[in-house]
């Protein structure tokens, strides 16, 4: 096959994907890159949106092998973040110029936490008179819980599949009847249901995961309408069993991190290529592996960064990964500093503007 066929094509399939992932050659990579990009330009502009990033609990229910802040990791203290503290960071990120702001949490799933989380919504929306747009990133909860959520008025939901193959799902997670990769599923038909924009995502580079288990995640995210993508490379955490696993197995050298890197980026170029109008996100976890992970990642196609406005006392506590950047820094640092990323690519910033993916309204009505 060559690639240059490839990226001229209108529509790619299965096999086109498997072939765009798998690029390690530099002038193939880059030509992947570029041709991504170009899409980007066609259906988004050179323009990036800006949703703050607030981490405001750690406490979680689950137990996923290869997350940080997983229920028996003893080593990390819990905390929740003072509700007026929450409010001080949205009124920073409103004026700001933040389009929005997105809540992330662990999963918890009890009648307190919901009605917490259902109030802090209201008071978000009070902020401008509803400027500020509001994603949440709470977890899996009932669809009764997602529609008093919105009622409320947040709008936008990330719940990431994790990888669209359920025998690789199980793999991932402790076999406890907690962890069902159909529940994932069935929550983001729930979401959608409710009139969420819903947005998913997996990890890249898991041990086991192939470039098929990779193309089916794109054409996962199609066959489910999917708004908005937010991927990354996978990141051991040393206290977590997958992380020690892969440690002790050898797999996490320099060059296994450089692969990881590269196949990340791949994903956000053949994604951009395949769904075109959908929002993708520059993780942080791009950022973990390599200082310009993000800008690579805006350069390949992605469209949405998320700088972190956690409380900075609580940062080093929301570690879902190793060598997680931006512990340090202030929001105004983040703001900045992200704000020359995304000049040095040649791009702008959308400020104050919510930024919705074109894809949802372009959309609206498909079965999802
Ligand atoms: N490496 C990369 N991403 C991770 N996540 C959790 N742990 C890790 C890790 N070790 C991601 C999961 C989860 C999101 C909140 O963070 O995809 O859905
Ligand atoms: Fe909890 Fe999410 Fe971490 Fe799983 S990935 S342990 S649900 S915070």
């Amino acid at each position: 096959m060559d690639i240059q066929t490839i990226l001229q094509k209108d529509q790619l399939n299965k096999e086109d994907l498997v072939f765009l992932l798998g690029r390690t050659d530099r002038a193939e990579c880059q030509a992947l890159y570029e041709a991504a990009y170009r899409v980007k330009l066609e259906y988004i502009g050179n323009v990036d949106y800006y949703r703050g990033l607030l981490e405001f609990s750690n406490r979680c229910i689950k137990n996923c092998l290869y997350c940080g802040i997983r229920r028996d990791n003893t080593e990390v203290a819990r905390f929740d973040t003072p509700r007026e503290d929450i409010l001080q960071m949205a009124r920073w990120c409103f004026e700001n110029q933040y389009g929005s702001l997105c809540l992330q949490s662990g999963e918890r799933q009890d009648e307190a936490f919901i009605a917490y989380v259902e109030s802090l919504i209201r008071d978000i929306k009070r902020i401008g008179g509803g400027a500020l747009g509001l994603t949440l990133c709470c977890g899996e909860q009932t669809e009764e819980t997602y529609r008093r959520w919105y009622d409320a008025g947040a709008h936008r939901y990330l719940l990431r599949i994790e990888t669209s193959n359920p025998r690789l799902y199980a793999t991932l997670h402790p076999q406890d009847g907690h962890h069902q990769w159909q529940v994932r599923k069935d929550c983001l038909a729930a979401l959608a249901r409710t009139g969420w924009q819903v947005g998913t995502g997996v990890m890249i580079g898991l041990p086991g995961q192939t470039l098929e288990d990779l193309a089916d995640d794109i054409l996962f995210y199609q066959e489910n309408n999917i708004a908005m993508v937010g991927m990354g490379p996978y990141v051991v955490h040393h206290n977590t069993p997958l992380g020690n696993e892969v440690t002790a197995a050898g797999r996490d050298t320099r060059r296994d991190r450089e692969e990881r890197l590269r196949l990340g980026i791949n994903m956000v170029a053949a994604t951009r290529l395949y769904l075109k109008d959908v929002n993708i996100a520059a993780t942080t976890a791009l950022q973990a592996l390599h200082p310009l992970g993000r800008e690579m990642a805006l350069k390949a196609g992605a469209n949405i960064l998320m700088p972190l406005v956690t409380v900075q006392r609580y940062r080093t506590q929301y570690q879902l990964y190793d060598n997680k950047p931006c512990l340090e820094d202030s929001q105004d640092e983040c703001r900045h500093c992200l704000a020359g990323r995304v000049a040095s690519i040649g791009d702008r910033v959308g400020w104050g503007e919510w930024g919705d993916s074109p894809h949802f309204f372009n959309h609206l009505g498909d079965k999802g």
